[in-house]
């Protein structure tokens, strides 16, 4: 068993989390009445409670929702900056973050005040906690791929501002494929690519991010442990997949924590990782899920050490600072 005091001070990274799911009730309650939005829910509790999801798309409904708050350049300024502080406090060196702006633009809010919030909060972070960062535009799947292409147009004049391109939002019935131009011009622009594929798609959703979008990373991917063939060429090209496990046990991917398979992921020799996705929502932070995992599953240190170090290793850190951790 390890000692809580030491896992707290395992340098970690977070690799896998969406700024919108960092908003919590609290924050989505005080920015409702900083714009004077009327809420479906009496108060912060009876919002809390709603939280009960019986799959991806019941989650992903009331992420939606809750994110109609998020309309100034200050509400994303402050939900980034809430989600660092937290972080910190969990011992992350390193962040790589995700944001839905087509979630915003459609509802008027500007691509920039947007990108603003958010990189301000990132700038100030370095400084404040000593958190290196990235950050990645995802692409909202349920959308068509020309939606995709015109926000890539929006993204082009602040490219200097975003790392690469992922794809999220509901995942069966909107296979990787329907994004194959949008992510080839993605890569001629010298963006790099990752995906979410496997989470409650099948293992081909993998092979599709991996072949048609030429992802160096995948998002979740634990479904690909269906598929043999598919481990092997993880494993043997070294692309790291962005675990979540609370959020897994949260949308029922998997009934409880102790059947969680992130220890055969490791054990298959797969540069595994452990993230949040959404923790406002899924009721942990990246620390919570780290703590959990070495619980239920009764990780060992030599396990615990494996995934701080993939971590650095799948992070997009220049080799000189992925050596100062590594
Ligand atoms: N958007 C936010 N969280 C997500 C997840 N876990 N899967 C797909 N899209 C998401
Ligand atoms: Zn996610």
């Amino acid at each position: 068993r390890v000692s809580p005091d030491w896992l707290a001070r395992l340098p970690k990274t977070e690799l896998h989390l969406h700024i919108e799911g960092t908003l919590e009730p609290e924050l989505l309650f005080a920015l409702a009445e900083r714009h004077g939005v009327a809420l479906p829910y009496a108060d912060v509790d009876a919002l809390r409670a709603a939280y009960d999801f019986k799959d991806l798309q019941s989650f992903l409904d009331l992420y939606y929702a809750g994110a109609d708050v998020l309309r100034s350049e200050a509400d994303f300024h402050d939900l980034t900056r809430a989600y660092l502080a937290r972080a910190h406090a969990d011992g992350v060196v390193h962040v790589e973050i995700f944001f839905d702006p087509q979630t915003h633009t459609a509802r008027g809010v500007p691509f920039a005040t947007v990108l603003n919030g958010i990189r301000r909060a990132l700038t100030d972070g370095e400084r404040e906690f000593g958190i290196s960062h990235r950050l990645i535009l995802c692409f909202l799947r349920h959308l068509p791929e020309a939606d995709g292409f015109a926000t890539l147009e929006e993204a082009l004049p602040h490219l200097d501002r975003i790392d690469g391109v992922g794809l999220d939002s509901s995942e069966a019935g909107h296979p990787p494929q329907k994004f194959e131009r949008l992510f080839a011009r993605c890569r001629e622009l010298g963006l790099p690519c990752v995906a979410h594929a496997g989470e409650e798609g099948p293992p081909e959703y993998v092979w599709q991010a991996l072949n048609a979008l030429r992802v160096c990373r995948i998002d979740h991917g634990v479904r690909a442990l269906e598929d043999p063939v598919l481990v092997a060429e993880l494993a043997r090209r070294r692309i790291p997949l962005t675990v979540c496990p609370l959020s897994n046990v949260r949308l029922k991917v998997y009934p409880s924590l102790t059947r969680h398979p992130l220890r055969q992921l490791l054990q298959a020799g797969l540069v595994a990782t452990v993230n949040s996705d959404d923790p406002a929502y899924f009721g942990g932070y990246v620390g919570e899920n780290w703590r959990a995992c070495a619980e239920a599953l009764g990780l060992t240190r030599e396990e615990l050490l494996q995934l701080a170090r993939n971590g650095i290793d799948a992070s997009w850190l220049e080799p000189a600072a992925k050596a100062r951790w590594l």
